[in-house]
């Protein structure tokens, strides 16, 4: 395949117990606009091109067929199970049954474990797929330290069993954070946040960070395709920001090139999505040469709009204010 990229190249992070996980990996989360046969079709062609880190999870409905790709890339290549670093997720509405979730994505993901498993958002509010932006579950609540320690538990447990290798938290923020963590046997391997030029979260990012807590960044590129229920008329586009324009034509590279730069640079994984061949390509290409200026890298900080894309609005309780309940601007859990 032209453009091959060596994964030796690529370069690496290490997790707190000593192993590495590579520094871009591949989003999957289809947007509701690529079918599960395009983005696993992108899976298997993004590993063939060099990828490593595969970001899954059982809401994006499409395991199943990456675990089809997957068996195609043991038996029709010479890369082994161990050169891969897959995660999943426990979805909302599965967190009193986390030992079956796992079940059903290691049996989708046709693996025998999975190298990091998140919760994919701290509370058990659900909403069907595809909804709409103004659609709301009755039963939804808020934040609850012991609901979410019952839930940590049983991700403990995959650990002691085997079923999965690391752990992580996602959607999180530091009051959730500073709650939680004590009361952990197993510490968070990875934190899974919205992270881009335009939403750079840098306390909690320092936070995890200072907390050995690898920062894995979702919409890296700002998300140009996601759902409607995710778009707002203030929203930023990462890819219009000036800077970042500036100096992708300094760069002669698309916007989005710099913004996966940055992320790698700053010390977060971004996982961008694309089904698109020549964009995957590039989009892990570009953090193996031609790096930022220390110049650049400030000037992306500086540009920092504080624009949250994922607002999480569909998960909202009754009584709660608005979407900021659900990330505790207050400086505490909000509704707890
Ligand atoms: N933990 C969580 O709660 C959570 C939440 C959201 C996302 N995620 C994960 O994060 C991944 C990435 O987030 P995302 O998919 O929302 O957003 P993203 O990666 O920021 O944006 C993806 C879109 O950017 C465009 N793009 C990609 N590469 C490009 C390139 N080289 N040049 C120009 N445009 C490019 C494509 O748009 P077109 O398709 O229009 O070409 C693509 O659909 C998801 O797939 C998922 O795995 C996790």
């Amino acid at each position: 395949m032209e453009n091959k990229i060596n994964p030796a190249d690529v370069p690496k992070k290490k997790l707190y117990t000593g192993e590495e996980i590579p520094s871009v990996g591949l989003g999957t989360f289809g947007s509701d606009k690529y079918t599960p046969e395009q983005v696993s079709n992108a899976v298997y062609g993004a590993i063939l091109s060099g990828y490593r880190l595969i970001d899954c999870a059982s809401v994006y409905q499409n395991e199943d067929r990456i675990g089809e790709v997957l068996q195609r890339v043991f038996s029709k290549t010479d890369i082994k199970r161990e050169e891969l670093f897959i995660t999943s997720k426990v979805w909302n509405d599965m967190h009193r049954e986390v030992l079956k979730s796992c079940e059903k994505s290691l049996k989708d993901l046709q693996l025998d474990d999975i190298d990091l498993y998140f919760v994919h958002w701290p509370f058990p509010n659900y909403h069907a797929p595809g909804c709409s932006g103004d659609s709301r579950n009755p039963d939804s609540k808020p934040f609850s330290v012991d609901e979410f320690m019952d839930t940590w538990r049983q991700c403990e447990e995959l650990v002691e069993k085997g079923m999965v290798r690391h752990i992580g938290m996602s959607n999180m923020t530091i009051p959730k954070l500073e709650a939680v963590l004590p009361l952990c046997k197993i510490k968070p391997a990875a934190l899974e946040l919205e992270c881009h030029p335009g939403f750079q979260q840098p306390e909690l990012f320092e936070y995890a960070v200072s907390h050995g807590i690898q920062p894995i960044g979702y919409c890296p590129i700002g998300s140009p395709s996601r759902p409607e229920r995710d778009r707002t008329s203030e929203d930023v586009a990462d890819t219009q920001m000036p800077e970042i324009v500036e100096i992708a034509e300094a760069h002669r590279v698309h916007p989005a090139l710099i913004c996966l730069k940055w992320a790698v640079q700053r010390g977060q994984i971004p996982i961008p999505f694309s089904v698109k061949e020549p964009q995957y390509i590039s989009n892990l290409k570009c953090v193996t040469e031609d790096p930022l200026t220390e110049e650049e890298m400030g000037r992306i900080q500086k540009a920092d709009k504080n624009c949250r894309l994922i607002k999480g609005q569909v998960f909202l309780w009754q009584g709660a204010a608005g979407w900021e309940d659900l990330w505790d601007l207050g400086g505490e859990i909000t509704g707890a």
